[in-house]
Order: structure tokens, then sequence, then C-alpha cells
């Protein structure tokens, strides 16, 4: 029986994660492969550390040793930060090793070129755990959309905010004790900045953006925008509308351009997104054959990110060709339609360019209007923040009333 040697590189909740899963499903993985899997080495940061791991493999500080090893095969790497990942994993690549990756930060900045030299090593790269934990929306991309045209793909694909966000509504929570519990299960980034300012979403975005569309924005435009900024007052005042706040993540194409943002918004409960709930990650893809496909799954924690990169583990192993084909279609570029918009910090009637639906709360309208109108309506008044609402047609139950005198309708719930 021949064997498939790995190496772990770093040994936290993810890599711990690989390491066991290597071990309890070792008859499922020898099945699919037709090797048995064997981890040969482990890169920590601190040797001395206690570690459940078996006494033949090697756990070194050094990734020299690792790659002088008579045998490897397959690089798992879970740390985080660019560098020096991107170093290893290149010499990886050169000792004709696969590589399968979770790191997002890097992969973002760094994917094409890793791909480009996988190809001439003829070596592959799997990154599924780069992007919403263990849902398998890049093999979905890679593999089982080759046809179709994408036109959109929207996602909540940062756990930890979402499960602040839930926190939050749900126990009354503050945003800072809803973080220390997502850190303490194992969610959050090293840095939790990446996560609460919409960093790490951004970055997973970037990486959809070039499976669906062969590139990604340009990065500057991308709007970003995390969720340090939704306070208590916010989520209770969309409750009371029927909505919840949720972190996502869009990027589609208009014309030639791919355009992408990534910001607190709402959904009402026809949305797929509504019931995202806690540490789940979900995926819109639209696109043209299919129409819309939700995926939804666990975004983060140490099982769900292991169970990406160990499929993943077997996707490389079996040295599958990406097919994926990116046509030079246009998606029609529309003028912008008019969106819903949850509007708080400005007294009375807005302006005649905008339309008042409701008013939920004192002081917090629902608003139907041009984003070019809130932006000029931002610089007007600084303590304005408005949030677009996703679909919001579809919750709509009820009349407008239209005053006369003025382009202002009112709603009224039937
Ligand atoms: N910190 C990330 C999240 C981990 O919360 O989604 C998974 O990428």
């Amino acid at each position: 029986m021949t064997v498939l040697k790995v190496a772990i590189l770093g040994f936290g909740t993810v890599g711990e994660g690989v390491y066991r899963i290597i071990q309890s499903h070792a008859d499922e993985l020898q099945k699919v492969i037709g090797k048995k899997v064997e981890v040969a080495a482990c890169l920590v940061k601190n040797k001395q550390k206690a570690r459940d791991i078996h006494e033949n493999v090697l756990v070194t500080d050094d990734f020299e040793e690792i790659l002088g090893l008579p045998q490897l095969d397959i690089v798992v790497e879970a740390i985080v930060g660019k560098e020096p990942t991107f170093t290893y994993l290149t010499k990886a690549i050169q000792r004709r090793c696969h590589i399968v990756t979770a790191n997002k930060e890097m992969f973002a900045h760094h994917g094409n070129e890793l791909l480009e030299l996988a190809k001439e090593y003829h070596v592959s790269v799997g990154f599924e755990a780069t992007v919403a934990g263990g849902i398998p929306v890049i093999q979905t991309l890679r593999q089982l959309l080759q046809v179709n045209r994408i036109s959109k793909i929207q996602g909540i694909l940062n756990g930890t905010s979402n499960f602040i966000l839930t926190e939050m509504r749900e126990k009354k929570q503050s945003f800072a004790e809803s973080l220390l519990l997502a850190q303490r299960n194992g969610y959050a980034e090293a840095d939790p900045t990446n996560d609460v300012e919409g960093f790490d979403a951004f970055y997973k975005t970037m990486i959809l953006s070039r499976i669906a569309f062969g590139e990604e924005p340009d990065w500057l435009t991308v709007e970003r925008e995390g969720i340090t900024g939704i306070t208590s007052e916010l989520i209770n005042a969309a409750e009371k509308l029927e909505l919840r706040f949720k972190h996502v993540a869009s990027v589609w194409k208009e014309g030639n351009r791919i355009i992408g943002s990534v910001k607190p918004v709402l959904v009402g409960k026809e949305h797929p997104f509504y019931h995202v709930e806690g540490v789940e990650n979900a995926v819109n893809v639209h696109s043209d054959i299919v129409g819309r496909i939700t995926l939804q799954g666990p975004g983060a924690g140490m099982f769900p990110t292991a169970s990406a990169m160990i499929e993943d583990l077997v996707y490389v192993s079996v040295n599958q060709k990406d097919k994926r084909c990116f046509s030079q279609y246009q998606s029609q570029a529309k003028e912008q339609p008019d969106e819903f918009w949850l509007i708080h910090g400005i007294k009375g009637t807005v302006n005649s360019q905008i339309t008042v639906i409701e008013e939920p709360v004192e002081g917090f309208f629902v608003i139907k209007a041009a984003k070019k109108e809130l932006e000029h309506l931002a610089l007007q008044h600084k303590a304005v923040r408005y949030f677009s609402i996703l679909e919001f047609e579809k919750s709509l139950v009820g009349q407008f009333e239209i005053n006369e005198n003025s382009s202002i309708q009112t709603f009224i719930h039937i």
C-alpha cells in the first residue's frame, strides 16, 4: 500500500482539526484516494508546548526541516498572515507538493501567483477553506457551475460578524461580550479587527470574484464597512420592522466591469439570509441557467474549516483540473434602480427626491431612493446613517397613500 505524506503548517484551531480528522477518517480517506494518508510533520511556533501528536510525527518550528523530508506529497497550511506563508507555499510547490490553504488574506493577495506556479510544476492548489468555512462554495463554482454565466454573488462570509449580530439581537448582549464569545469559540481571527471591520469578508469576496468571473474588482473601489457601527438601538429599530442586520459581501458584473461591496445591510423575512444566524455563512449565486442558488452552513470553527481542507486534500490528491470557462459575455449595464433604505439621524421630511415609506420607530425612516441621493444627503447632514434593505419589495404588505402636492408616499400596513 502506497502512502501519501502530509505536512500541516500551523497547529492552531484549524491545523489541529485537520490532524484529528486524518486520524478519525483514515478509512474513508484511504478508500477515496487509494493511498494511506499519513501526517509526516507539523510546523508549530513553540516546540515545547504539549500537544496530542503521535511521536512518529516530526514537530518542528523550522520549515526547511519539513522541505528536507525524504517524502512529502501535500502541504496543508493553516497559518495567519501573508508572510512567511506565501514563501513556504512557493517552496512547497517548487518541491512538487500539492498545497491546501485556509489563508484568505494570503490567497487574496497571492492566489494567482500560486495557481500559475502550480500549473508550471504540475501540482494542484486547494483553497476551499479560504471562503465560507465548511460550505463547498469554491468547488461548486470550480467544478459544478462550469457553463452557467454568473452575474452576481452575495454572501454572509464572516462567521464572527454574523455571530455578534445574532448575539446582540437575541440575547441583548453588548458588542464586546459577543466578540469575546466568538473568540472563545475559535471563530475570530487572531486580530479580530479583520472580522469586525470587514477585511476578512473583503478577502473572501475577492477570491470568489476570481473564481466566478476570472477577475476581481479594483480593490480600491470596493466599498468596505464592518459591523462596529451597528448599535443595539439600530438592531432594535430594525427588529420592529421585522428586518435583521446582516454583514453582506456582494460582487457582480455590470457591463464589462466587476463591482464589489462589503457592508452591513438589512434583510426581511423572505430573504434567504434572514434565518442565517450565529456562526453560519450563506452564499447566493445568481446565474443565467439555474437562477439563484443558496448555499448555507457553518462558516468558521475547528471542524467546519478542517472539513473543507480534508475535502481539498482529496481534490488535490486525485489531481483534478479546473475547467471553469470565463466567456467574455457582457451583462446589461443598467441605470441604478431606486433601492429601499433604513435611514436614521435626520428629522422630518427628507427631500423631494426621496420617498418616505414609513416611520417604524421615531427617528427611523424607510425610504426609497437612488444611492446617489443618499450620498448627497449624507454630505448635507453629517449625522445621517443609512442601510440598504435587500429585496424589500417582497416584504411589503400594505399600500401607499400618496399625499397631495408632494412626491411623498406614506406606507400603510394592512
Ligand atoms: N474569522 C473567520 C470568520 C474564520 O469568522 O468567518 C473563518 O474564515
